[in-house]
C-alpha cells in the first residue's frame, strides 16, 4: 500500500492540533467552494469524508465552516486531528454502514490510489450521497523539484512516486462510468512553491521522501539524499528553487452519463 505518499505534514509536527501548510490554504478554500457547488452550506450537509486518516485534510477544508458530517476510514487512525464535532467511524468505503441518500455531499482526498475497486467504491459512495462527490488525488507524476527552472533529483523523486497511478483523469472517468455516476467537473491544479524553510510544504515533502527512500525502503544512501537536499537548500537561499506538485480535482454526481 502506498502509505508513504501524502501531502500532510509529518505526524509529530503540531502534535495534537491540525497543521495546515500555508501554500495549500487557497487550494483548500477552492475545494470547499467546489464541494458547496453553488449551494448554501445548510443544503450541503451532512458530508461524508471517505478515507479521512487522522482528519488533517478534512480539517484543512472544513475549519471555520458550518459543515459537519461523518468521517470514515477502514484503518484505526491515530489521534484525531479533524474537526471535533465530526463523528469518526471505522468502515470500508466499499460497504458503508449508512442508508441510501444519508449525505448531501461526499469527499475523498488522496484515497483513490489506495482503492482496490475504485468503481465499486464510487458506486457505494454515490448510493449514500444525494449530491456532489469531490474527488481529489495528488498526481505524483507531477512532483518536480527545480533549480533554476531545471528539474534535479528525478531518479530520487521517481523512487518515491513509483507505483502511483498514471493517467488519473482517465482512471476517474472510467471508474465513474463503471459506477454509473457523471463527472461534472475535472481539472488539474498546479501548486508551485519557492519556499524551503522548516515547516514549509517542500520541506515536509522532502522529509517524507527521505523517510521512505533512506529509512523505510533503504534504496538510497543517506549521504546521496542529503547532498541532493543541500543542493536544493542552496538554490532556495539564492531564490532559484521551486517545487511543483499537481492534483487532479473532480466533482461527480449520481446519474448516468
Ligand atoms: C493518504 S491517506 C489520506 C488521508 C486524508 N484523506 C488526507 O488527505 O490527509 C488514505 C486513507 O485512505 C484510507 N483508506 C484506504 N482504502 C480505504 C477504504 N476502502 N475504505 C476506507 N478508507 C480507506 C486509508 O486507511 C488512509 O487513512
Amino acid at each position: 500500500m502506498p502509505h508513504h505518499r501524502n501531502l500532510a505534514p509529518p505526524a509529530q509536527r503540531g502534535a495534537d492540533r491540525p497543521v495546515i501548510h500555508d501554500e495549500l490554504r487557497s487550494h483548500y478554500d477552492a475545494l470547499y467552494d467546489l464541494l458547496l457547488n453553488g449551494r448554501r452550506a445548510r443544503d450541503a450537509r451532512p458530508v461524508l469524508d471517505v478515507g479521512s486518516g487522522d482528519g488533517l485534510a478534512l480539517s484543512a477544508i472544513m475549519q471555520g465552516t458550518p459543515l459537519h458530517g461523518i468521517a470514515i476510514d477502514s484503518a484505526a487512525t491515530g489521534p484525531w486531528l479533524g474537526p471535533s464535532d465530526w463523528a469518526l467511524v471505522q468502515a470500508d468505503a466499499q460497504r458503508l454502514p449508512f442508508a441510501d441518500s444519508r449525505f448531501r455531499s461526499a469527499m475523498m482526498v488522496d484515497v483513490l490510489e489506495w482503492l482496490r475497486h475504485p468503481a465499486a467504491t464510487l458506486r457505494e459512495i454515490a448510493r449514500t450521497t444525494n449530491g456532489p462527490i469531490l474527488i481529489v488525488q495528488t498526481d505524483w507524476e507531477g512532483l518536480w523539484f527545480q533549480v533554476d527552472r531545471a528539474e534535479i533529483g528525478r531518479d530520487l523523486v521517481r523512487g518515491f512516486t513509483k507505483g502511483a497511478p498514471e493517467e488519473l483523469r482517465g482512471l476517474i472517468k472510467s471508474a465513474a462510468e463503471a459506477a454509473g455516476v457523471t463527472v461534472t467537473q475535472m481539472s488539474s491544479v498546479s501548486i508551485e512553491t519557492n519556499r524551503l524553510d522548516q515547516g514549509s510544504l517542500a520541506w515536509d515533502v522532502l522529509e517524507s521522501i527521505r523517510r521512505f527512500l533512506v529509512i523505510e525502503s533503504a534504496q538510497v544512501r543517506a549521504r546521496r539524499f542529503d547532498d541532493w537536499r543541500s543542493e536544493l537548500q542552496l538554490a532556495a537561499d539564492e531564490g532559484q528553487f521551486s517545487m511543483l506538485v499537481r492534483r487532479v480535482v473532480a466533482l461527480v454526481e449520481a446519474g448516468e452519463t
